[in-house]
């Protein structure tokens, strides 16, 4: 993680990133994005919000799973120790203005990014039960490209299975900044700054910037580079603005409207399901954040360990047991020595090691249980603080699409 944001006078920079609300969340949620959320939240300036239109975009049949996820999940967030204070949270579906930007965005997004986005075939494919042949599915990463750009964030804090999300949206950022970055007359002044290079020189640099647009070739880029390199000194009544401005000019860039965010990839939580599988809802594996100790225990002792050992007296291998994995989550050294020495040599049998196991998850989600109750107790409390949250991002979502529109030609 940089922590450049926290040097210097400069205000902190924005960390952006979004959950669906399609249930409880768990610990492999905690382990794998929510912990790192707390993190940077010292840091950078974060907003993180309740992604409910994404929800929607395979959800659209169940209406009531995302209804009653919505505050839950703000109250999960708040639990694993998200301050409000600190961060800025809101909901999604309560800002038209990321679906303005989305519609935007749009007329421009050539088809063939959304349909060569890895999760598009993998998420139709895994999701067979539900109907994702939707115009709001394919338009899943573009309407999360809006998400970030709007806010103009610095970092996006998500798994590896999003980083192509992120790197669309840099395409559309940069798309955008080509096509509307420039102010009314660059035309003229561009016409203008050739003309100063003479006849020949201005001819080279066009073929040059041709040849860079179409091809990529980065010979000719810096072959027109040099070539302005060489007029710095040469061409009479030469300023660094003409400089800059062919500089734009070639590369396809004019004013940076929409800042192109950066990943900050999350590490994989090394915590599986129950079942040693991705921890996940629908493989009914999961502990949730907020579950109850006595359902902790017995999931735990129900679980799975390593097939081989069957007796008590039969050795066992830890590497072959999913309990081990969240030995490697929840235990110190020492713990770890016991279990492996135990199980490979049948001195402890299959419950003694799920022991510690257990007593660390309680006792990690204690402090969680207990951030909880009071908004638990007074919904209301949540309500407001998303009110809050929201009504802050909406006056920075507002100034983007002002900015926006200006571009595109729509400030009439
Ligand atoms: N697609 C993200 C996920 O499934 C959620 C999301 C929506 C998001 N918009 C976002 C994450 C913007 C980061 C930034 O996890
Ligand atoms: Fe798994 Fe522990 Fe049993 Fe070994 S002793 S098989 S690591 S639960």
């Amino acid at each position: 993680m940089t922590t450049q944001a926290v040097s210097g006078a400069r205000p902190p920079q924005r960390v952006l990133s979004g959950m669906r609300p399609t249930g409880a969340l768990h610990l492999g949620h905690y382990h794998g994005a929510l912990k790192n959320w707390v993190r940077l939240q010292a840091a950078y300036e974060c907003f993180y919000f309740v992604a409910d239109w994404h929800a929607l975009t395979t959800h659209y049949q169940s209406r009531e799973v995302i209804e009653k996820n919505v505050y839950d999940m703000v109250i999960d967030w708040l639990a694993a120790g998200i301050d409000p204070e600190q961060c800025t949270l809101f909901i999604q579906s309560r800002l038209p203005e990321h679906a303005e930007l989305f519609t935007l965005l749009a007329m421009g997004t050539p088809l063939g990014w959304l349909e060569r986005m890895p999760t598009y075939k993998d998420q139709i494919e895994k999701l067979k039960d539900r109907d994702l042949a939707t115009y709001g599915f394919l338009g899943y990463p573009l309407l999360q490209a809006a998400d970030i750009l709007i806010y103009k964030a610095a970092f996006v804090p998500v798994g590896e299975d999003q980083a192509p999300h992120v790197e669309i949206t840099r395409e559309v950022a940069r798309r955008f900044n080509h096509l509307y970055g420039r102010s009314a007359d660059f035309e003229t002044q561009i016409a203008a700054a050739l003309a100063k290079l003479g006849k020949d020189d201005a001819r080279y640099f066009e073929k040059q910037r041709k040849a860079y647009g179409e091809t990529g070739a980065a010979e000719a880029l810096a072959k027109a580079e040099a070539l302005l390199a060489r007029a710095a000194g040469a061409v009479a009544g030469w300023t660094s603005d003409d400089g800059e401005l062919l500089a734009g000019h070639l590369r396809g860039s004019g004013k940076t409207v929409l800042p192109e965010p950066q990943v900050l990839l999350t590490e994989v939580s090394k915590l599986p399901g129950l079942d040693g599988e991705k921890m996940s809802k629908s493989y009914g594996n999961t502990i949730a954040m907020r579950e109850e100790p006595a359902e902790v225990e017995r999931k735990i002792r129900k679980m799975p360990t390593d097939p081989q050992r069957v007796r008590r007296t039969d050795v066992g291998n830890p590497e072959h047991c999913p309990v081990w994995q969240f030995h490697q989550v929840y235990s110190n050294d020492e713990v770890k020595a016991w279990v492996w020495q135990g199980c490979t040599t049948a001195g402890i049998g299959c419950l003694d090691c799920k022991q510690p196991v257990i007593d660390a998850i309680k006792a990690e989600q204690q402090p969680w249980r207990e951030r909880a109750e009071p908004y638990l107790s007074d919904p209301k409390r949540v309500h407001w603080l998303v009110e809050v949250g929201t009504e802050r991002a909406r006056t920075v979502a507002r100034e983007t699409m002002h900015d926006v529109r200006e571009a595109m030609g729509l400030a009439y």
